[in-house]
């Protein structure tokens, strides 16, 4: 059945079952609920979700968030099946999220790192309020890449979804734009920033910030494309944030619905810190939401970027990565609340089943180890023993040898704040939270 007929049934289906469900099922405001690991804030399942952060609070006909099977014509499989699959309800509760008060926190992109697996992972600590694809490379004759369709059709995170696009062609990206919308994405995002050689060398993502016309006529071309929230992901320049003067200006004419800004120039890679003044700058000089981007790696850095920047959220990447209780210790910090700072114990349960989602069995013992190295990379150096850590990770060949090694550094009820070098105690004394701080 063609893409676009199945989602209308899908849509008529899916109505009905929300009006029969909606005559003896009670609705309540979304809430935040302990995960499978039974600390922190979670959040809850798709599948629990029906509309615009609402979940349906049932009697007691199955279990809810449970995971487990529910037999036919249990309220569990309607509300499954009641989930609509168009871009319409992930763009309305995205929009929604950009007006609420409380900052809005987000996991950044990063190619061959935020698939499905990882985002499924990710998510049940409590995760972002939305999430980016890794970008669709869009070329003249490029079509969807499927592999990354699936974080958006499977959503394992109970939580908008905005698919990333990279290119320079005009009329493949207003093409590509269009049948991403035809699926449930809560919005299109340009990447106006990666610096990587093999996208720049295409004179795509951050190449484009030296070539203003055409981005303004990507951008007007997207506009014109898609009725879904239009974002950009982007850099504070080229060579330099005096570029600023130029790009702003650019931006501001497309009506975009948000603007998320990694605080580095695309000839900085990653090198050196992120600019956060620069980034106070495209805030002050934009009319929609910004997000700052860039080294965020604990809570009290996340409060702090918040205040410096006046941002509308923040996007966390690579501390992400390593401490996937970020998300909620930053909502803590800003409620004024205790922080929950996870165990060696759970930290070693977070990348076991990092582990088991992230390398399938059929790559086999020896691929699946060297694929869990890359992660193992951005966890190690937040940990107490960086250094040893990573030298005996980088040297595994087994599972065996990553259970030995969660074993001798990670078997204990020590708390971590997985930030480099920086004790819970101190961390905490550090910690300062002021009413109305935004
Ligand atoms: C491995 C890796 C892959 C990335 N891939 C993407 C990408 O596909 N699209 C994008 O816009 N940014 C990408 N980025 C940049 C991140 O989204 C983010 O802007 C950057 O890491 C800075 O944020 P952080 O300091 O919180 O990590 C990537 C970064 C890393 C480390």
């Amino acid at each position: 059945m063609p893409v676009q007929s199945e989602f209308r049934s899908r849509i008529s289906l899916s109505l009905w079952h929300f009006s029969q469900l909606n005559s003896y099922i009670g609705i309540r405001r979304k809430v935040t609920e302990s995960n499978s690991f039974g600390k922190g804030v979670g959040k809850v399942a798709a599948r629990d979700e029906i509309a615009d952060g609402f979940e349906l609070v049932t009697g007691a006909p199955c279990q809810a968030s449970s995971g487990v099977a529910h037999p036919p014509g249990c309220v569990e499989n309607m509300i499954a099946e009641s989930t609509i699959e168009t871009s319409a309800q992930p763009a309305a509760r995205f929009k929604a999220m950009l007006c609420q008060p409380e900052p809005v926190l987000a996991l950044a992109p990063m190619q061959d790192i935020t698939d499905y697996a990882f985002l499924k992972v990710i998510s049940g600590f409590g995760g972002a309020d939305f999430y980016v694809t890794e970008y669709f490379r869009v070329h003249s004759a490029s079509t969807i890449q499927r592999p990354f369709l699936r974080c958006i059709t499977e959503n394992p995170t109970g939580q908008p979804v905005i698919a990333q696009l990279a290119g320079r062609d005009l009329e493949a990206i207003a093409r590509t734009a269009r049948e991403l919308q035809e699926y449930p994405i809560a919005g299109i995002d340009f990447n106006l920033g990666c610096p990587a050689p093999i996208v720049c060398r295409k004179r795509a993502g951050g190449a484009l910030l030296r070539e203003l016309e055409l981005v303004d006529a990507i951008l007007g071309t997207l506009r014109e494309a898609v009725t879904i929230p239009l974002t950009v992901k982007t850099r504070v320049g080229f060579d330099g944030a005096g570029e600023l003067d130029e790009l702003l200006p650019v931006l501001a004419k497309h009506s975009l619905d948000m603007v998320v800004i990694h605080g580095r120039t695309v000839k900085q890679l990653y090198r050196g810190t992120a600019d956060y003044e620069a980034i106070a700058k495209v805030v002050r000089g934009l009319p929609c939401p910004v997000i700052a981007n860039g080294d965020i790696d604990g809570p009290q850095k996340a409060l702090n970027v918040l205040r410096e920047t006046s941002a509308h959220g923040l996007m966390i990447g690579r501390a992400a990565i390593r401490n996937p209780w970020l998300f909620a210790q930053t909502r803590q910090a800003m409620r004024g609340e205790p922080l929950h700072y996870p165990s060696g114990r759970e930290v070693a349960e977070y990348l076991r089943q990092l582990y088991v989602e992230t390398t399938p069995a059929f790559l086999g013992p020896r691929d699946q180890i060297d694929k869990f190295k890359k992660y193992l990379n951005f966890i190690g150096p937040g940990l107490p023993c960086a250094a040893e850590f990573l030298y005996e990770g980088r040297r595994m060949a087994t599972r065996e040898d990553l259970d030995a090694l969660l074993a001798k550094y990670l078997n204990h009820d020590e708390s971590l704040t997985l930030v480099a070098g920086a004790s819970v105690e101190a961390a905490n004394k550090s910690i300062t939270f002021e009413k109305g701080w935004r």
